[in-house]
């Protein structure tokens, strides 16, 4: 099957879908210019996840910590949302059940109008309260290193799941929900090397779905998949629509 083709199928399957997932890492903000953690340039090629994305990281050294998420805070906050975020975007008002995963705590997707959204790790402008628990929105950039909590003056952390973090429970029941009743699955710009959105694939798989990948490079996902388009999510997703 050529790009067209595989194109082709996957609208087709769409078009007929009343309930969608949709599964997307960081690749999808790739073309808006936010760096990935795998690829070329990507973050963990260049900064060990285990100085800055942890909760014993955190506690070792929260300014350290503070000033990796500030920086990232500066990055992303000059950034704006690609084609494949609007036409994601555009894809949940055309399906009777749908659900948009992200795995990216950028903020992109609800930027370009997405609502049926599920935040897997988090949101980079979102902190939380290590002593209280008190969740805010804080948009400031930069922010002040070591923010406190506004009713306990306890010490905000960003409110993203870090490495060795469980999911919140809900948030993935929901997901499971979404991936055991739905007719189409989509993948976009995720290498498959975070549990449990690498377990998605196949679990959609065994219940029933056509699963279709969108990535520039090939994934551990890329075999087992019903079709897997190579290019990038900017330019593939609105060609579903
Ligand atoms: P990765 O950086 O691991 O993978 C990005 C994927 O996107 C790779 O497979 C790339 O080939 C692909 N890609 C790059 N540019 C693309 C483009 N323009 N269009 C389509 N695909 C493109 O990122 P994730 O899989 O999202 O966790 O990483 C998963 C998690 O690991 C992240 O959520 C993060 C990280 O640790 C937290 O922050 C908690």
């Amino acid at each position: 099957m050529d790009q067209a083709e595989a194109i082709h199928s996957v609208k087709n399957r769409l078009a007929q879908a009343r309930s969608v997932a949709v599964l997307t890492g960081a690749g999808i903000s790739a073309d808006s210019g936010v760096p990935t953690f795998r690829g070329t340039d990507g973050l963990w090629r260049n900064f060990r996840a285990e100085d800055l994305a942890t909760p014993e990281a955190f506690a070792r050294d929260p300014r350290l910590v503070w000033e990796w998420y500030n920086w990232r805070r500066e990055v992303i906050a000059t950034k704006h949302p690609t084609p494949g975020h609007l036409a994601l975007a555009e894809m949940e008002t055309r399906h009777e059940r749908f659900l948009l995963i992200t795995q990216n705590v950028d903020g992109l997707h609800r930027a370009a109008g997405s609502r049926k959204l599920l935040e897997l790790h988090g949101n980079i402008w979102m902190v939380r309260c290590t002593a209280c628990g008190a969740v805010e929105e804080n948009r400031d950039v930069p922010m002040v290193l070591l923010p406190s909590c506004r009713s306990c003056r306890g010490l905000l952390r960003p409110h993203i799941v870090w490495f060795g973090e469980t999911l919140d429970e809900k948030r993935l029941d929901q997901c499971m929900g979404a991936l055991a009743s739905c007719e189409v699955l989509l993948i976009v710009g995720t290498s498959g090397a975070v549990y449990p959105a690498a377990s998605f694939a196949p679990i959609a798989k065994a219940a029933g779905a056509f699963v279709a990948e969108l990535n520039l490079d090939p994934t551990p996902q890329s075999q087992l998949v019903d079709v897997a388009i190579r290019g990038r999510a900017g330019q593939l997703i609105p060609q579903l629509l």
